[in-house]
């Protein structure tokens, strides 16, 4: 039994490392760089107290790490979940895989960092499968508390004091976070592990994805269909059909369907319209390719399940044969971004566990890894090229927030969807709850709503070819949350600078919002229900506000499901303000809401300010011009926001630090009027995509 003590590493942050250096890990192969002056701008905190203690321990093949906790700490995290934030005394096998239905650590980003509520959090950096015990292993020296079935706070699994992971990887870093609150602890993983992303201006628009047989003369009348019915269109994206062979792929223009693609592309961008090309990492043998990475021995020693090679990506020539390929097929005619699909799983798709790889890394570890190294490869095409990117990954793990992917998958339900956008916000990952179709209605507006508030807004149409006005009885309430997506991109690109800059995730489940509290939190769902026909045991589902998030800094989000016309929102200390309407929301904090239209319900704090742009439908257009902004103040107590700026395109941001301006509300204490600041010349000569500001003090809709 080893017992290390923890080595500090960074402000607030602490090592204890396992193995030989050299060994891969999650943020190796991630690349990651700690981002040393923001860490130390968010502050140094000593090491928590007390403090997780680790042991380490061989049990056969295995390494068995134990972490301390006292017995009433709340854990949440472990990852892209989909049911349930909290992990107290669940057991999870973290393997990057599709998710199945059950939050059992197979999911899309099995990143294993998990917070206490004790002001802690911990990554356990392995590139192996790790199995977790978070709470509800009771070894027979340290049992704990009994108590009988027949009293109330009895459960299934009784909490206990320690945090076990078990692996065999050889090698592998333990890192300690501290943080006076759940949100500081993220913010510091996230900038340990280099920083949020900050995607280009026109990834922050609206996302259309092409039914899978498109050819470029489909894709012209469709985008001329998008103008003529005035919905907004900023990223159109192609789905496996634009290959000349998909499933293995090329990663060539299909010669029929895009015979000109630099035209076609050319064509797109003329209108401000970004392309995006889907892509797995099944490479056909025949491809030019495939031929120049088989000829390497670059690839492993396993087809994917429909054939083709997977590369290595861990080798720089395997990056370098492939990307060259990427480079002069597509970024050299404008393509902008990539859709990394399948690099999650299912197991019958992918190679198996013990395939090797060139690199000597094998199947279990490349599973791990896989998502990861896909991004980062891609990334660094596009920031060669001088040109951010902003795509989509079905796979992923620690590490990779500085890569501005957001993960999405097959699975459809409406409610998991907002879960698992709460839950990326603890594990360092982006979620899209992209809509692809609807048998009715009312399902399609909900969605649409939910996607038009998340961190890609997106219509992904590959196999069902529904679009946004399939259903005429929603149509203008689609166009309208489409058109208030585009209207936000100065405040969300303004949270996603804060992501970049000082690890706040841009959505963010309640829990990380100061002042939350729900009231009935952490009891159980069903307490003392005997139910002889389902499971008796009221297992670790407790209750947790996991359908409400936040959306930046200042505004609520509480989405409505198909078939509800009323929904419980829990509010965060004080008052706070329909989005809508601007009228102050009474009864708080935990409110049944009815609400008086279709429109999602959105709230904001009351001194909120919410800069908008003029209802655009493309934001490339509108960035050509200076654009004149609306801003709404709510409430009646004073604000203020930093607005951010920069060119939304290049990395001279990473240097010079982007542009800011504080936009200000108060009230003057001699005359009582609202004042604001700043005045237009100042804020032209801040920020250059800006002509002035239309100032709405104490907004309420007209
Ligand atoms: C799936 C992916 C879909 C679509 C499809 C195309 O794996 O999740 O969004 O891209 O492949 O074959």
């Amino acid at each position: 039994m080893e017992q290390p003590s923890w080595t500090p590493c960074a402000p607030g942050v602490w090592t204890i490392r396992h193995g030989s250096p050299d060994a891969v890990t999650l943020l190796k192969a991630a690349g990651t760089r700690p981002q040393h002056e923001a860490l130390q701008r968010l502050g140094t905190p000593l090491l928590p107290a007390p403090c997780p203690e680790a042991r380490l321990r061989t049990v056969g093949q295995r390494t068995v790490v134990t972490l301390s906790k006292r017995l009433e700490e709340a854990l949440f995290g472990l990852g892209l979940n989909f049911k349930q934030l909290g992990i107290n005394q669940t057991v999870r096998d973290l393997h990057v895989d599709h998710y199945s239905g059950q939050d059992n650590g197979r999911t899309h980003a099995p990143v294993p960092f998990y917070l206490s509520d004790a002001g802690y959090g911990v990554l356990v950096d392995c590139a192996r499968y790790l199995n977790v015990n978070a709470g509800g292993a009771h070894p027979v020296a340290d049992p704990p508390p009994e108590c009988d079935r027949l009293e109330p706070g009895w459960e299934a699994v009784r909490p206990g004091r320690t945090v076990e992971f078990s692996t065999t990887a050889e090698a592998f870093d333990l890192y300690l976070f501290a943080g006076a609150s759940l949100r500081e602890v993220v913010q510091r993983f996230n900038l340990f592990c280099g920083g949020g992303c900050l995607p280009p201006k026109w990834g922050l628009g609206f996302w259309y994805r092409v039914p899978i047989r498109f050819t470029d003369s489909d894709a012209r009348t469709l985008v001329a269909e998008f103008a003529a019915r005035d919905f907004p269109l900023d990223v159109l994206g192609l789905e496996p059909g634009w290959h000349s062979q998909s499933y293995p792929c090329t990663y060539e223009w299909h010669a029929q369907r895009f015979p000109d693609p630099a035209a076609f592309v050319a064509e797109l961008k003329a209108q401000g319209i970004h392309l995006n090309l889907w892509e797995n990492a099944c490479v056909s043998p025949a491809s030019a390719t495939g031929r120049a990475l088989a000829a390497g021995g670059l690839c492993g020693d396993y087809a994917a399940g429909w054939g083709g090679l997977i590369p290595d990506l861990s080798l720089p020539e395997a990056r370098r044969i492939w990307g060259e390929n990427h480079r002069s097929r597509h970024l050299a005619i404008g393509v902008d971004g990539y859709k990394l699909d399948e690099c999650d799983g299912f197991d019958q798709w992918v190679w198996p566990d013990h395939a090797t790889f060139p690199s000597g890394l094998d199947g279990e570890q490349a599973r791990q890894l896989y998502g990861v190294w896909f991004q980062r490869f891609t990334d660094g095409l596009f920031r060669a090229a001088g040109r951010r990117t902003y795509g989509l990954v079905r796979g992923s793990n620690a590490g990779a927030q500085r890569f501005a992917y957001a993960i999405y998958n097959d699975h459809y339900d409406h409610r998991d969807f907002i879960t698992a956008l709460c839950a990326g916000s603890l594990c360092g990952v982006l979620w899209t709850p992209e809509a692809r179709a609807s048998d009715n209605a009312d399902d399609w507006l909900r969605r649409l709503q939910t996607t038009c508030c998340s961190p890609l807004a997106l219509l992904n149409a590959w196999a069902s070819d529904t679009q946004l006005w399939s259903f005429p009885e929603v149509m203008e309430e689609v166009r309208e949350i489409l058109q208030l997506r585009l209207r936000l991109l100065p405040y969300l690109y303004s949270a996603f600078a804060r992501y970049r800059f000082e690890g706040l995730p841009p959505f963010r489940a309640m829990l990380l919002e100061p002042g939350f509290a729900d009231p009935a939190a952490g009891s159980a769902a069903a307490p003392g229900v005997l139910d002889g026909t389902k499971n008796p045991y009221s297992l670790a589902a407790r209750r947790e506000v996991k359908d409400q998030y936040m959306m930046g800094d200042a505004i609520l989000v509480a989405p409505l499901f198909a078939g509800e016309t009323q929904r419980r929102i829990v509010f965060p200390a004080g008052t706070w303000h329909d989005f809508h309407t601007g009228a102050e929301v009474t009864g708080g904090p935990v409110v049944t809401w009815t609400p008086a239209d279709r429109r999602i319900p959105l709230f904001v704090k009351a001194g909120a300010i919410i800069p908008l742009l003029p209802p655009v439908n493309n934001l490339t257009r509108a960035g050509a011009t200076r654009q004149t902004l609306e801003i709404r103040h709510y409430g009646n107590a004073p604000g203020r926001f930093t607005l951010y700026d920069d060119d939304g395109e290049s990395f001279a941001y990473e240097t010079d630090g982007g542009r800011r301006v504080e936009l200000k509300a108060w009230r003057d204490a001699t005359t009582g009027q609202w004042r604001h600041a700043p005045d237009d010349a100042t804020l032209r000569d801040a920020l250059p995509a800006y002509a002035g500001a239309v100032w709405h003090p104490a907004w309420q809709a007209p």
